[in-house]
């Protein structure tokens, strides 16, 4: 089936501070939006790769990405893969939906999420819940909460092109979600868990782009 990439790369990264939005920022030798649209297009389940990018952005970005597809983004994530969903060619089938946050996409989860795709409307990676989680109340603590089934939940998400479109048309405006796997399950369609990887964990404040950094060092010994 015909699969494309939609790599976000439209936020602000304001909890990573920073002169510019994360995604610009350099690691292991590279813009991170640049790593994930050469891991990502790299893939052979992948036909193609679609960049949503800030409007002010837009040249910078084209620069950066060569002769893959460039989109304006939105105010919000949700919005920003609107946007891409939109500009996808007629023929697609099936989209990956990636944070350019998440430079470093092992290919193997790529594969995962691909082949679920054959059972199910979407599949995304996730890590199980490793320490104890806590109820804070005023700074003290209170109830514990069972991790036993809990998920931390990465990206790339895979989905049927058809259940991901259906799911943004039907979601209400102003009801904003943090990844699209929710609003595939919200229309009651079928999403996979397949195994993450920690080399996927996001950049998203300061301390996060060395721990990005040591990730890669650490695999490539
Ligand atoms: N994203 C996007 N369009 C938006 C907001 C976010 O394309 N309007 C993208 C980001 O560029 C990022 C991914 O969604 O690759 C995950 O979002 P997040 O980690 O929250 O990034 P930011 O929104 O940029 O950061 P922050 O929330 O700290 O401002
Ligand atoms: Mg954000």
């Amino acid at each position: 089936p015909r699969t494309l990439a939609l790599i976000l790369a439209a936020g602000s990264g304001s909890r990573a501070g920073g002169r510019w939005p994360k995604q610009f920022a350099t690691v292991a030798g590279k813009p991170m939006l640049l790593h994930a649209v050469e891991l990502l297009g790299r893939h052979p389940a992948i036909d193609g790769v679609v960049v949503v990018a800030a409007p002010e952005r837009m040249a910078q970005v084209r620069a950066l990405i060569g002769d893959a597809a460039l989109v304006e983004g939105g105010a919000t994530r949700r919005e920003s893969v609107a946007a891409g969903l939109a500009a996808l060619p007629e023929d697609a089938e099936r989209v990956l939906v990636h944070d350019a946050a998440r430079p470093f996409v092992p290919y193997a989860v790529i594969d995962r999420v691909v082949a679920a795709l054959d059972d199910h409307d979407g599949a995304t990676p996730v890590l199980a819940v490793a320490d104890t989680l806590v109820r804070g109340h005023d700074s003290m603590l209170g109830d514990v909460v069972p991790r036993a089934g809990l998920h931390r939940v990465q990206t790339p998400q895979g989905f049927r092109l058809a259940a991901l479109r259906a799911a943004h048309a039907a979601w209400p405006e102003g009801d904003e979600a943090t990844d699209d796997t929710q609003m595939v399950r919200r229309l009651g369609g079928s999403v996979a868990l397949v195994q993450g990887d920690p080399m996927l964990e996001k950049v998203t404040y300061p301390e996060d782009f060395a721990a990005a950094e040591s990730r890669v060092q650490w695999e490539s010994r």
